[in-house]
């Protein structure tokens, strides 16, 4: 088989990258390890900054987001003893939407469904070949067991921090920049309704706790654990009775509704940076090259972004011959990247509880400045509600 762009991952890149790739009239096919029902229902993350809204709307996929996403003005900050709310729209004059990766992923399956344009679900043995030479081709096993073979021009790696892709560069010219923290988030989806109108922050001597939502009757919710916390100590009483310790603790007249337990995972926490993002005709896109800690909600948004960028800069080459664009990815890519890799180490570093008390005093010190300097509240929305694309 033979198409202009091959895509590895069928993830939130993957498939934002094919149908931007289809507005532009340029073939791609797209191939993925799992099976389609298995990564509409992965449950992550559930912030768009308004460049992310802005992005898939003009990829032909706004209408059920429109519909169905909960337009935020900001989020809540506490402490105990304290909640406040920063407005990013009157801080910085923008907002953010809540819509889950789920959807996000089911709304862009369908219109590539509709679209009829190919993908391979349940690939195995997926490897980018010729990388550097006249002829980069996938080969995989398909779904029957069968060997396939896509030729293409390029080959976009958006399949994950665990994905082949990557491990296809020359590891000899990658550099590698991580950071592991001593913490992980229990994350818990409940069938209830959200008891709070936006996403509450919340830093407490127990440890960070947050809530989120992704529709007005089911809740979201994180609690800081040990990163090798097991799961099977977490009983639902014990969930609820920590949310409601740690969330509770902001506002004494505030009540956590409480309600079956859909899910509950525990998800580790790093930051992960591999610089450059392109070699020869192999490009990495969204998690395969970057991962950042979830505390400032910015993976999926990163994600979207290199796509973006990465369309136009491969629009430019297939359709025009120029090469200029394609030759500046990788570190127009990156400049973002690490904006909101400092931007989530921050956060996680200001909300989550360490040993010492020094610490803790040095935390509480940055919360309460957060709210009362009115420039050092405009930097956190600026970088949560997102800085454009082509920063
Ligand atoms: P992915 O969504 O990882 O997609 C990669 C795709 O490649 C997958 O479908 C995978 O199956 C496929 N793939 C992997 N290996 C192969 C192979 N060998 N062959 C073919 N295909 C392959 N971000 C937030 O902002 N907030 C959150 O709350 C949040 N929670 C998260 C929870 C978890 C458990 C994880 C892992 C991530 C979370 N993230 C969160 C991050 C966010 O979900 C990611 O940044 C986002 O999914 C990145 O999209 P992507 O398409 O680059 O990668
Ligand atoms: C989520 O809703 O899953 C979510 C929201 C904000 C974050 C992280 C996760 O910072």
């Amino acid at each position: 088989m033979r198409t202009r762009v091959a895509i590895i991952g069928a993830g939130p890149a993957g498939l934002l990258l094919s149908q931007l790739l289809d507005q532009e009239g340029i073939d791609s096919v797209l191939v993925e390890r799992q099976s389609a029902e298995y990564v509409q229902s992965r449950i992550r993350a559930g912030i768009l900054e308004s460049a992310s809204v802005d992005l898939l709307t003009k990829a032909g996929v706004g209408e059920r987001l429109a519909a169905e996403g909960m337009e935020h003005r900001g989020i809540y900050l506490q402490w105990p003893g304290e909640r406040h709310h920063l407005d990013f729209v009157d801080l910085v004059g923008r907002s953010v939407t809540v819509y889950g990766q789920t959807e996000v992923t089911k709304d862009l399956m369908a219109a590539r469904e509709a679209a009829g344009r190919p993908a391979f679900y349940e690939a195995s043995e997926v490897t980018p070949h010729d990388i550097d030479g006249d002829h980069p081709h996938v080969t995989f096993v398909d779904s029957d067991g069968s060997p396939q073979r896509i030729d293409a021009d390029v080959i976009v790696g958006c399949d994950g921090y665990h994905g082949p892709s990557r491990q296809a560069m020359p590891q000899s010219g990658l550099r590698v920049h991580e950071r592991t923290y001593p913490f992980a988030w229990l994350g818990v989806l409940a069938d209830v309704p959200p008891s709070t109108d936006e996403l509450i922050y919340a830093w407490h001597h127990d440890g960070f706790a947050m809530h989120s939502m992704r529709s007005h009757r089911i809740s979201r919710f994180y609690l800081q654990v040990s990163p090798d916390e097991d799961i099977a100590e977490w009983s639902d009483d014990r969930i609820w009775e920590a949310l409601s310790t740690r969330l509770g603790a902001g506002d004494p007249d505030w009540t956590l509704h409480t309600g079956p337990v859909l899910e509950k995972s525990v998800l580790p926490m790093r930051s992960f940076v591999t610089s450059p993002m392109r070699h020869g005709k192999l490009f990495l896109a969204g998690d395969a090259a970057h991962i950042v800690p979830p505390t400032g909600a910015k993976g999926l948004n990163l994600a979207l972004a290199d796509v973006a960028l990465l369309t136009r800069a491969l629009t430019a080459w297939l359709h025009e011959g120029r090469e200029d664009l394609v030759d500046q990815y990788s570190d127009t890519a990156l400049r973002r990247v690490w904006r909101c890799t400092h931007f989530s180490w921050w956060m996680t570093m200001m909300l989550h509880r360490r040993d010492e008390e020094f610490d803790a005093q040095l935390q509480l010190s940055q919360l309460r400045r957060q709210v009362a300097s009115e420039s050092a509240a405009a930097e956190l929305a600026d970088n949560y509600a997102g800085v454009p694309i082509g920063y």
